[in-house]
């Protein structure tokens, strides 16, 4: 891939992690940064406009007619869209990972499966919905009620229960399959023995061929 000039970047998203973006991006001389929608921070530093993150058409049209030729995208919702596929479909360079990518992010079964396909060492497992009530009890049993239920699809970062007990597990499981609690993200569960210890997240960029390792970081 060659290296292109980037003069405007589309940031997608309206959190603190996009003002950051939208701070990085502005410390370059001769960046002007937009962003969609942005927030009261971002205000100061780039152009907000307004769209909805996850309708990946309205974003990758917005690039077009803001002449990005950077498209970043921030919440996983957008990536799970598709954002970044739409921007890639109409020539833009886009950071973030395409649909199929960031399946990892949006099912977190998905991400457990391919992990012991890899061979990448994980907690226990298994999933389910509420078909599957019986086997995912069972599971819970044989941990002896320490587990950790977690909703398989996105949740705004609330779809994940560390549990004491098999009671609590119960609970946590009833939130998702029974209430609806995170509406079609909880209605299959991941069900995980709960681990100990300090937790550390490790980042990585892929181009689809090439690594190159960032810092780790602790939540
Ligand atoms: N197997 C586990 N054992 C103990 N704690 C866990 C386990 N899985 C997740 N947690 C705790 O729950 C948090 C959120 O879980 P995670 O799987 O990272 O979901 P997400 O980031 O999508 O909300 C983790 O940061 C960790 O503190
Ligand atoms: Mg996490």
């Amino acid at each position: 891939m060659g290296v292109i000039r980037v003069t405007r970047v589309l940031i997608v998203g309206g959190g603190g992690r996009e003002h950051a973006l939208a701070w990085a991006c502005a410390q370059d001389h001769g960046v002007d940064i937009v962003c969609a929608p942005g927030n009261g921070g971002t205000a100061s530093i780039a152009k907000n406009v307004r769209v909805e993150v996850t309708d990946a058409a309205a974003v990758a049209a917005l690039a077009v007619e803001e002449h990005a030729d950077l498209v970043v995208v921030g919440p996983d919702a957008a990536a799970a869209a598709g954002v970044a596929d739409a921007c890639l479909r109409r020539g833009i360079a886009v950071f973030g990972p395409t649909a199929a990518a960031a399946r990892i992010e949006s099912s977190k079964s998905f991400a457990k499966r391919l992990m012991d396909e890899a061979g990448i060492p994980t907690a226990r497992w298994t999933s389910g919905g509420a078909e599957d009530r019986g086997r995912l009890r069972a599971f819970i049993a044989k941990l002896g009620g320490a587990c950790v239920i977690k909703a398989d699809g996105l949740a705004l970062g609330k779809g994940v229960v560390v549990c004491d007990t098999a009671s609590d597990a119960e609970r946590a499981l009833a939130a998702c399959l029974d209430e609806g609690r995170f509406g079609d993200a909880g209605m299959t569960v991941v069900v995980e023995e709960r681990l100990a210890g300090p937790e550390v997240s490790v980042f990585g960029l892929c181009d689809g061929t090439r690594l190159r390792m960032l810092h780790t970081a602790r939540d």
